[in-house]
């Protein structure tokens, strides 16, 4: 029995799986310099100017910081092109969906999102008490046209991951384009943009359609994945003035701290350096898909800073093997594994032990 009266939903919530510690699997497997790729970090430092900005910031950490993220939401807009009227900011991108939910989703009411896809979407659906209304994917790609006919009166929410975690895959802004066309106003279209710098940019961008006068358009994207402040915190929306409205009533206070906010100041302004390194990772993930497929195994096209490989039964046996060579990864069991991309060295060593686990 735990003491007090938990929520139902709570109980019945296993709660969000973070990617295992390399510590932890050094301690398990008894082996050391084990490297983790399992939660689709950056393996580089934030750029020297981003650490400067944050050890600039720790003197004032006695003081609240602003509230409203006022200086970040106007360099925002000027990069973006788009007024500061239609940016917030959440605690992670992950603090802008929970945003999304408190904001939105009463009990009974419907989320819609393609599966497997991000695992917190059915997290805060079970949370909130919200069917969660999952589309299976096709090829694992999102298959737009059951999306379509997923939504009801009663959806208050799709979630669209494009690159969508954990397949890779990448959906068009025609086909969003073309789901807004069946989807009323009264359901909020959310474009999860996590790896939105790693993208195939011809797959377009998604503002445009916010810019074209679709009012139900979100876009969540994040500074963890190419900015390599995954620790920090910093993710942020690009909506229509109102909902922005809306998910700024429901933000828990200051949840962008001091730091993270001078951090991202620095990394918005210092955006060029990082993206550099983010060219350099999609070349690597370049390399490692066609090393996969060289071997053998037939895996969709890769568009974030991860590799999808869909090893089926073999799944588990596959991901103990690598473990306990010291490599990491993230197992989706019976279905797939996701491999995080990183330095040429840390490939060479997953590639190795994929190929040792699967020869
Ligand atoms: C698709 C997707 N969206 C959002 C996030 C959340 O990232 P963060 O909360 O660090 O911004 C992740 C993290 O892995 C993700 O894969």
């Amino acid at each position: 029995m735990t003491p007090g009266r938990p929520r139902e939903a709570v109980l019945r919530l296993a709660g969000y799986r973070p990617g295992k510690a390399a510590s932890q699997a050094e301690e398990e497997h008894g082996i050391d310099n084990a490297i983790k790729l399992a939660s689709n970090e950056n393996p580089h430092s934030p750029v020297p100017a981003v650490a400067q900005a944050m050890a600039d910031a720790l003197a004032g950490v006695n003081r609240y910081g602003d509230n409203n993220a006022t200086d970040i939401r106007t360099a925002l807009g000027e990069w973006i092109g788009i007024g500061a009227d239609h940016l917030t900011v959440g605690c992670g991108s992950s603090g802008i969906l929970q945003q999304l939910f408190f904001a939105y989703v009463d009990a009974g009411d419907d989320v819609v999102f393609p599966w497997p896809s991000f695992e917190i979407y059915p997290v805060f659906s079970t949370l909130f008490d919200a069917n969660a209304i999952t589309v299976p994917l096709v090829d694992h790609a999102f298959d737009m046209a059951a999306v379509a006919d997923a939504v009801t009166e009663s959806t208050k929410l799709i979630f669209l991951a494009t690159p969508n975690n954990p397949t890779g895959t990448s959906t068009s802004m025609d086909a969003v384009a073309e789901l807004l066309a069946t989807v009323s106003d009264d359901t909020l279209v959310v474009i999860d943009e996590a790896y939105r710098e790693f993208n195939d940019p011809t797959f377009g961008d998604p503002v445009d359609l916010l810019k074209a006068g679709h009012r139900n358009v979100v876009v969540t994207r994040t500074f963890s994945k190419a900015y390599g402040l995954a620790g920090l915190r910093t993710g942020y929306a690009i909506a229509d003035p109102a909902v922005v409205a809306e998910l700024d009533k429901v933000r828990l206070a200051f949840s962008v701290n001091n730091v993270a906010q001078a951090a991202t100041l620095a990394a918005i302004e210092h955006r060029d350096a990082a993206l550099e390194k983010v060219a350099e990772l999609a070349a690597e993930r370049d390399r490692c898909h066609a090393a996969v497929a060289a071997a053998g195994w037939e895996l969709p096209p890769a568009h974030a800073n991860f590799v999808w490989i869909p090893t089926g039964d073999r799944t588990d046996e596959i991901y103990l093997s690598m473990e306990k060579a010291g490599v990491v990864t993230r197992p989706f069991p019976g279905v797939g594994l996701r491999i995080t991309v990183s330095t040429p060295e840390e490939n060479d060593r997953w590639l190795g032990a994929f190929l040792d686990a699967t020869a």
